[in-house]
């Protein structure tokens, strides 16, 4: 059975997904805290959808979220991810910690519950989107990389732990994506990924049973060079 779970499929990325999984024969259960927003995406691209209402930062609902599923997913996709506002996170605790609840203990949360689903299943796909901010911390994203670094860590620990048990875990690690994440940035174009590039790459790295995939060869180039800047030259880099 081809059924694919997407977290946080009201990202521009995660409607992207759903249309490719569509196109490839995968029931989908779209989850987002839009569900209305999501019901209409679904009408108006004539796709057949189960739509439920998923809250990352609501740690205490993921594990009742996971049972409601009728059927358990053979691909489970966490596409929500929250930027936030880095001056404010400064001082403020609440938007820190919805930065890193969001994009951090939210994900590993519900991951590890659908982990433990297929296990017993015998086989399974994670697919997990985190981003380059996480590959070096940098000064306009300090929480932001913090969370997707402990998420991309995560992911490939989890990686790692199941590869005996059947279940593959794809890390994404995409640089700048079009969406509205960053509708707010003007970013070179050849940087720039469109979510429908992004989830024709996904799903055919899927296909291909890829561990990490940068998305944009360009993007992998250019964070190995940023991953060997010394960090003597790189704290003064305003980044
Ligand atoms: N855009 C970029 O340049 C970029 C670069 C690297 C990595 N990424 C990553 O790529 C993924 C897709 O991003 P995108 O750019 O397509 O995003 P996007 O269009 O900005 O959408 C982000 C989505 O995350 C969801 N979300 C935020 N907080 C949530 C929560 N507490 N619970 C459930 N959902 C929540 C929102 O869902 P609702 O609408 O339902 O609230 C929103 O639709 C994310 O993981 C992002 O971090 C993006």
């Amino acid at each position: 059975m081809k059924n694919v779970l997407l977290l946080g499929a009201n990202s521009d990325v995660g409607k992207a997904l759903a249309k490719v999984y569509a196109q490839s024969g995968y029931t989908l259960t779209l989850a987002s805290r839009s569900t209305t927003e999501l019901q209409q995406f679904v009408a108006q691209n004539n796709l057949e959808a189960t739509v439920l209402f998923f809250d990352a930062t609501d740690l205490d609902s993921h594990v009742a979220f996971y049972e409601q599923l009728p059927e358990k997913p053979s691909v489970v996709v966490c596409a929500f991810g929250y930027l936030g506002d880095n001056l404010l996170a400064n001082t403020s605790e609440k938007e820190r910690n919805t930065i890193l609840t969001t994009n951090f203990n939210g994900a590993v949360s519900i991951l590890s519950i659908a982990v433990e689903a297929m296990k017993k299943q015998g086989k399974g796909i994670i697919i997990g989107i985190s981003s380059v901010a996480g590959d070096r911390g940098k000064g306009s994203t300090v929480y932001y990389g913090a969370a997707k670094a402990g998420f991309t860590a995560y992911l490939s620990g989890l990686r790692n732990q199941l590869a005996h048990q059947n279940i593959h875990v794809m890390s994404v690690i995409p640089g700048y994506i079009s969406s509205k994440m960053i509708a707010h940035l003007s970013t070179p174009s050849f940087l720039t990924s469109s979510p429908e590039h992004v989830a024709q790459q996904i799903y055919k790295a899927q296909q291909r049973k890829s561990n990490v995939i940068y998305v944009s060869a360009i993007w992998r180039l250019v964070m190995c060079v940023i991953k060997i800047i010394p960090e003597f030259i790189f704290k003064k880099l305003k980044l």
